[in-house]
């Protein structure tokens, strides 16, 4: 069968990667993919935009498409999945009212509220004095979070009052979130490791993948600006076994039960960003699709066909599904423009991925990559997320930056530490 896979950064290339792994797929059109699903095994980039959903689903018609994978938010959160099905095509994740709960915290919230799922003590508010009445009652530090999709920058935690104050200005007075910021969810700050669980549901059974880690901020020991992800590795140590059956247990039966009851059936990835506090485990959020960069080091380490488990999930058959893992541990570092999250340049030519991949366990998927004129060159943020694997954690982490100290563009940057809270956490 020829699949098609919507997006084009490294979670992107990873889906299409494992997807053109499996012996019953011919083709992968990746839309519109990167410079690396461009040379991947089977793939072919295709020009047309996540947004621009009737290109895409003529496209599938034409092509014999029998099954298109949407990496990203936005084209969930605007109904991709509703136009696809629309036209009776097959297509995998959540429909526009299951994927709310990426789209709106305070949504999230109510529904965490009403499952019992554990989570920050909150309340929501569209008036500036009331929320802010509301921070000064609670005290510092305290959590704002816009209430829309945000890119990852509409989440302030506060130390002082001036910062909340400001945040909350920029939300709902200033609106620089636009329709995002017309309410604003002012949360409980928790203090605790953060780790992602994702799984796969079918909106009856949940099927986990295996646990992971991100690493948000730009810089070495968590300093500095947040990004989309500097790094991610599998599994996370911090979620014991335990952990996971309660995160299954408790939030994710909870979350598609309670969505089933308002007449929406999830179906798709079921991503949940927790806090592992010493008092136990908080739902800081959901997202709504696989995680960018946790799905590199995860894939890398799946055994199983995915496109089984997808289709399984779309016809309401996952109870019928076990997934093989690789125990090997595994590790994305990524390798960024120096300047990102802010001002970075592009075009920039990149060398060395190929000696690179010689390295034993080594797998580079690309993120910002373009090939303009033959020459593979930078074209966003986060460039290249190389992902490694090895018998050991550590063995992992150094396969990884061995492979990364292959790889040349002008101002590369990436951080040397990912992985180092697992290490420390296993000592
Ligand atoms: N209640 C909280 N307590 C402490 N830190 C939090 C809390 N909520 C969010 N954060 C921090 O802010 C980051 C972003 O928040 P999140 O809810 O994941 O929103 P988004 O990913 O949409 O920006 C989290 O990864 C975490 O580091
Ligand atoms: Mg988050």
């Amino acid at each position: 069968m020829n699949v098609m896979v919507v997006g084009g950064g490294g979670r992107e290339h990873a889906i299409a990667w494992k997807v053109a792994r499996s012996e019953k797929v011919g083709r992968v059109f990746c839309a519109p993919g990167n410079g690396g699903t461009a040379v991947e095994d089977k793939c072919e980039n295709i020009d047309i935009k996540p947004s621009e959903f009737s290109d895409l689903a003529d496209f599938a018609n034409k092509n014999n498409v029998e099954l298109t994978i949407v990496g990203p938010e936005d084209p969930l959160v605007a109904g991709i999945v509703d136009y696809f099905e629309n036209k009776g095509l097959k297509i995998f994740g959540p429909n526009k009212s299951a994927a709310k709960i990426e789209d709106s915290k305070a949504f999230a919230k109510d529904i965490m509220l009403k499952a019992g799922i554990p989570t920050a003590e909150y309340q929501r508010f569209t008036d500036y004095d009331e929320a802010l009445g509301y921070v000064d009652k609670k005290g510092l530090p305290i959590v704002i979070k816009a209430d829309g999709l945000a890119a990852g920058k509409g989440v302030t935690v506060a130390f002082d009052r001036e910062e909340a104050r400001g945040a909350l200005n920029s939300i709902l007075v200033d609106k620089i979130f636009g329709e995002s910021g017309s309410s604003v969810v002012v949360e409980e700050y928790l203090e605790g490791e953060e780790a992602s669980y994702l799984a796969f549901t079918d909106g009856k059974t949940v099927l986990p993948l295996q646990s992971s880690q991100d690493h948000k901020p730009v810089f070495d020991g968590d300093k500095g600006p947040n990004t989309g992800g500097m790094g991610a590795y599998s599994p996370a140590p911090v979620v014991t076994e335990d952990i996971m059956n309660y995160v299954t247990e408790n939030v994710a039966y909870p979350l598609i039960k309670e969505l089933k009851k308002r007449g929406i059936i999830y179906k798709g990835i079921i991503y949940a960003g927790l806090m592992i506090t010493g008092n136990g485990v908080n739902v800081l959020e959901f997202n709504c699709r696989f995680g960018d960069p946790e799905t590199q080091p995860i894939l890398y380490r799946m055994e199983s066909d995915i496109t089984d488990v997808i289709s399984k999930c779309i016809d309401e058959e996952l109870n019928s599904v076990e997934i093989k893992w690789d125990e090997k541990p595994s590790v994305c570092v990524v390798v960024a423009s120096g300047g990102y999250p802010k001002v970075y340049n592009k075009g920039c030519e990149i060398t060395g991925i190929e000696n690179a991949e010689k390295i034993k366990n080594v797998k580079v998927f690309h993120a910002g990559t373009a090939n303009v004129n033959g020459r593979l060159v930078t074209s966003g943020g986060r460039v290249l997320g190389i992902t490694a694997k090895g018998d050991k954690l550590q063995t992992a982490i150094d396969n990884a930056y061995k492979a990364v100290k292959k790889i040349n563009f002008s101002n590369m940057h990436y951080r040397s530490d990912i992985g180092n809270k697992a290490l420390r956490r296993m000592k």
